[in-house]
């Protein structure tokens, strides 16, 4: 397994460019299931996830070419055609590393009338029930059936009838799922309490890029018409909401001045509200957003919450600015129920955080020192990386395998703008 290395204590300076979202890719890649027509996704960021996903699309009969990019390039672009759909199978050893598999589920219902996905169990942050994905698609006319770790989920004859999704918690995924499924039902369905995060809007736009009739975007009503067929489509990926709001927390936990090329300043308002309320100089430039910092950080009392309130994927790289704050911050995690294990790697740099239930006391210090650390979920990665790149001296961070997940290129963009960091492998 590798390792990142950082030497802290260098100010960041320079341009990062930021890749297309993750948490969008995910969701757009198995739209290529509701079509016979190819479908080109551009602006994807390499990743982990990404790979998997297009390894079980696969498996399912799609066909995939990427076109050639050059090695520096950022972003792939990918055409896939599913022309039939060949199975109708997620097995456990793909769903088992990457969750958002289920996304499959509700696309291969609308367009092959049956899946069979396993249950994608827990996770480091939260045991994750997909309860909500499946009542939805109850509501649509779909059978489901729980047998032997997967979930058996069957189309009435004529296919998926739209119906009315009254979701009781906000799910990005289930909002997803919903979605992926209604634009090919039979009438009209209506989503009640539907997911806002920018992710959804843009599924949402591809989806209508291939044809769907969909209202409501960026609202929590979503009304689609469902259409027999759709058709291929050409859509870029949004730029990483949450890529930019983790470099964002580099500049001012370095007391730097970054530019995120390309990001989208409509799509982070709760973290950019953060960073300015902790003092942190946030201005729009051509080409981004400037990130400048001074090395003073003020505390906050920040609540994790649905979109467009603060998002949960950036509590774990706030607390790691907060640990150098001039005073104490209180965190509250409302979304996942265990997405604390940064804490104790921080604290094993010299941090002071205590957390209590849901909640967690951030007690700013004047400095972190650099320790061997190991990541356990892709934003606590990044948490690590962000104190190691303040803290005085060496930090190791093990099980980076995390990070690839999630961040494209990582030690280039940080080296790029001056960071000391560099990835060794265990061999
Ligand atoms: C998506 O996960 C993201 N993943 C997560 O990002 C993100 O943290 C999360 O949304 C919240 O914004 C992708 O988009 C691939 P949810 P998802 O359904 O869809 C409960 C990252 O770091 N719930 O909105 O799985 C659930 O337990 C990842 O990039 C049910 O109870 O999240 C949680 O408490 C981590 N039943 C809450 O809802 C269900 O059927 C929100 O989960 C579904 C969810």
């Amino acid at each position: 397994m590798d390792r990142i290395i950082i030497r802290g204590g260098r100010r960041l300076e320079g341009e990062i460019p930021i890749s297309g979202a993750k948490n969008a890719a995910l969701t757009l890649l198995p739209c290529a299931l509701l079509t016979d027509e190819p479908l080109t996704l551009r602006n994807l960021p390499r990743l982990a996830d990404v790979d998997s996903f297009g390894h079980l699309l696969n498996q399912l009969g799609v066909s995939i070419t990427v076109e050639g990019s050059k090695p520096k390039d950022f972003g792939r672009v990918m055409t896939l055609r599913a022309s039939n759909v060949a199975s109708t199978v997620a097995p456990y050893d793909i769903v088992r590393k990457m969750r958002a598999s289920i996304l499959v589920l509700g696309p291969l219902l609308a367009r092959a009338g049956e899946a069979t996905v396993s249950l994608p169990g827990g996770c480091a942050i939260g045991n994750r029930p997909i309860d909500l994905h499946l009542k939805a698609l109850e509501e649509l006319g779909a059978e489901i059936e729980l047998t032997a770790g997967y979930v058996r989920a069957t189309a009435p004859k004529g296919g998926l009838v739209g119906g009315r999704i009254t979701f009781p918690i906000v799910s990005v995924g289930a909002t997803e799922n919903a979605l992926m499924a209604a634009v090919l039902a039979k009438g009209t369905t209506v989503i009640e309490n539907a997911a806002r995060e920018p992710e959804i809007t843009d599924l949402a736009k591809c989806l209508v890029a291939m044809g769907a009739d969909i209202e409501g975007l960026r609202t929590d009503t979503l009304t689609i018409r469902g259409k027999d067929k759709l058709h291929g489509a050409t859509y870029a990926v949004m730029p990483d909401r949450i890529e930019a709001g983790s470099y964002a927390c580099a500049a001012a936990i370095t007391g730097g001045s970054v530019l995120l090329g390309g990001a989208r300043r409509e799509t982070m308002p709760a973290i950019l509200s953060g960073l300015t309320d902790a003092g942190v100089h946030v201005a729009d430039e051509p080409g981004g957003i400037r990130i400048s910092a001074n090395g003073e950080i003020k505390p906050l009392t920040l609540s994790t919450a649905p979109y467009p309130a603060f998002p949960t994927d950036m509590q774990a790289q706030f607390m790691a600015m907060l640990a150098l704050a001039n005073g104490t911050s209180l965190l509250t995690e409302s979304i996942f129920e265990n997405r604390y294990m940064h804490v104790p790697e921080l604290n094993r740099m010299g941090a002071d955080i205590e957390v209590r239930g849901r909640s967690a006391v951030v007690r700013g210090v004047k400095a972190l020192t650099g320790a061997p650390v190991m990541a356990t979920d892709l934003r606590a990665s990044m948490s690590l990386v962000l104190a190691g790149l303040a803290a005085q001296g060496e930090t190791q961070v093990a099980r980076v395998y995390h990070l690839d997940r999630g961040y494209e290129r990582l030690e280039e963009k940080l080296q790029a703008v001056g960071a000391d960091i560099e990835r060794a492998s265990d061999g």
